[in-house]
């Protein structure tokens, strides 16, 4: 049992990344735990791994390190996620690949409590509604025979979902969540790479306290214009043009 930092979707977002650590830390997080999608959209891949290697005690991969490795297509991405991991597969250093190609896809971190990234059976769905909760907790029941906890990221939305008999439901996550042993959990610590949100540029995290069966959810402000910068800068956004040009790619389905 631990004090754990849940980290998820941090997109080579550097800046982000170091707020988040920070904000962990000063709460007194035991363990750091992160959930995929350490790469993508933004300029720091190598250096977001390096931290993610050093600091995380359990990483697991996401969509974006299975695409960046060249192991999932871009079939399921939108345009600019395409664009950045081509940049991406383009500049990853080895070690950093080497530590991606290595990572689970699933990991149990204590027994009862389960991570994943999109799904319990499909690392690219998202899970952002009530009907796939009840769906992949069915998954959950068959995959991991016991599990009460579900970390997920991917929908890059901070989220509790309770699961009792009468069905799913979202929970409010102010203050302290308890989590009661009688239901199962899908718990979502939101995205600490903010640059692709609207309603704010904050590096959102959680705190999982398994010994006291509680999750608290934090937002933590860092230099969104930094990272920005850095990413057009670098070209890890595409333009008009280009954006056109793979929306039509995609409709003639060619491979171009
Ligand atoms: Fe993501
Ligand atoms: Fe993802």
């Amino acid at each position: 049992m631990a004090r754990y930092g849940l980290i998820a979707d941090i997109h080579g977002n550097r800046e982000a990344l170091a707020a988040a650590l920070a904000a962990l830390d000063e709460r007194g997080a035991e363990r750091i735990v992160c959930l995929g999608d350490i790469v993508g959209y933004n300029a720091d891949p190598d250096e977001c791994v390096a931290l993610v290697r050093k600091r995380c005690s359990v990483s697991i991969a996401g969509n974006h390190e299975l695409i960046g490795l060249g192991r999932l297509d871009f079939k399921r991405c939108s345009n600019k996620a395409e664009y950045a991991l081509r940049r991406t597969r383009r500049t990853l250093g080895k070690e950093a690949a080497e530590f991606l190609r290595n990572l689970p896809n699933t990991h149990v971190l204590e027994p009862g409590v389960v991570l994943v990234h999109g799904g319990v059976r499909d690392v690219q769905q998202y899970m952002a509604n009530p009907a796939h909760i009840i769906e992949n907790a069915r998954f959950l029941a068959a995959d991991f025979p016991g599990a009460r906890v579900c970390f997920f990221g991917h929908s890059h939305e901070q989220k509790v979902y309770e699961v009792t008999a009468a069905g799913a439901q979202e929970v409010a996550i102010d203050g302290q969540v308890p989590l009661r042993k009688e239901n199962t959990y899908f718990i979502n610590p939101g995205s600490v790479d903010a640059s692709r949100k609207k309603r704010h540029k904050l590096a959102e995290c959680a705190l999982f306290d398994s010994a006291f069966n509680t999750v608290q959810f934090l937002r933590v402000r860092y230099d969104a214009a930094a990272t920005e910068a850095k990413a057009a800068a670098f070209g890890y956004r595409i333009d008009p043009l280009t954006d056109r040009l793979y929306t039509l790619r995609r409709r003639i389905g060619a491979r171009f």
